[in-house]
């Protein structure tokens, strides 16, 4: 069921229940962040590994301090300046952040979103929402109600409908070492962005599954159709035939393919992150023989882009 009731929505989740809800980057699976047994409902619906934990969302910064130990400067000066939003810090976590949200690892990933719905869910229950993307591990993360009701509709009782997305990627996690900022995972937030406000910025290179970030899975963020990253358009021209999608940033082009897909004609990385997911699951139904997607200038919002498709390349 697809619907707009937080009260409901929040009666589910008081129950032990899982609620798709919106954020302003993805759709969240969630559950009482707090219940072991909501969060393992959360795990088996995704078909995901216990061993990949989940962030913690909450409504507000006082509501992070119970569930860690530390608070380091650059993390205050972080979500002074990003949250609410797409920024999701790594703390050491406390004794009451139960093992199975961090999979055993000593610190608890937080999140404030920005989503006015997911905000007043948030008030509305008395703990933190553990939520992961709302997709089947490994695919393409839902930026629509849609999304996750094709996806998941069968296995959940309540979609909470936010519209779609605003920012159409996931947030960026940022851990700390002495003062220096670790980004886990590119995202919304681009390093651009943190280093104006934090000088000392270091990207961990994810090689394996085992590395840094136990999220980091070479497969992952796919389509069912293969998908293959094109250097740029003239690449992404030669490789096109008649059976092929072609997904490019900016771009219009009248070869002769089955769709042709131009994210943004002003070159907006904002509009091309806001459409890129939903552009996939779209063209995933086309049943193509293969999706060709343009590679994304590699600044700004173009660096978590490009991740996101080098994985979902790898898939095939
Ligand atoms: O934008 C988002 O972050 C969305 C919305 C729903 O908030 N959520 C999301 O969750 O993308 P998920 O589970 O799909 O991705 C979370 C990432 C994973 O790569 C996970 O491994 C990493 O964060 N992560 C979570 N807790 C962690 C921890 N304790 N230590 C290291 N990495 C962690
Ligand atoms: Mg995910």
């Amino acid at each position: 069921m697809i619907g707009t009731n937080v009260a409901y929505a929040a009666q589910l989740l008081r129950a032990g229940d899982v609620v798709a809800i919106p954020t302003e980057t993805v759709y969240g699976l969630a559950g009482n962040g707090f219940s072991e047994q909501s969060v393992k409902k959360i795990y088996s619906v995704k078909q995901r590994p216990l061993s990949n934990p989940l962030i913690l969302h909450v409504p507000d910064r006082l509501a992070i301090a119970p569930l860690v130990t530390e608070m380091p400067d650059a993390a205050v000066v972080l979500l002074d300046h990003f949250s609410p939003g797409p920024l999701t810090v790594l703390l050491p976590k406390s004794a009451l952040v139960p093992e199975i949200i961090t999979a055993g690892l000593p610190h608890v990933a937080v999140r404030i979103p920005k989503h006015p719905i997911a905000l007043s869910l948030l008030q509305a229950v008395d703990f933190p929402l553990a939520a992961p993307s709302a997709n089947p591990f490994g695919y393409i993360s839902p930026t629509k109600a849609e999304h996750v009701q094709e996806q998941l509709g069968e296995l959940i009782p309540y979609i909470l409908d936010g519209g779609m997305c605003e920012r159409g990627i996931e947030s960026t996690v940022v851990g700390f070492r002495d003062d220096e900022v670790l980004i886990h995972r590119a995202g919304a937030i681009t390093p651009e962005q943190i280093s104006a406000v934090w000088p000392h910025v270091s990207i961990v290179q994810k090689k394996s599954a085992t590395a840094g970030s136990p999220g980091f899975y070479k497969f992952h963020y796919a389509p069912h159709t293969p998908l293959l990253l094109a250097a740029d358009i003239e690449e992404a021209s030669a490789m096109a035939d008649e059976e092929t999608a072609v997904v490019s940033f900016k771009t219009q082009a009248l070869r002769n393919v089955k769709e042709w897909i131009c994210l943004s004609n002003t070159g907006s990385l904002d509009e091309a992150a806001q459409k890129l997911f939903d552009t996939l699951h779209k063209l995933d139904k086309l049943r193509v023989r293969k999706i060709i997607v343009e590679r994304f200038p590699d600044y700004g919002l173009g660096v978590a882009l490009n991740e996101r498709l080098e994985r979902a390349a790898n898939r095939h």
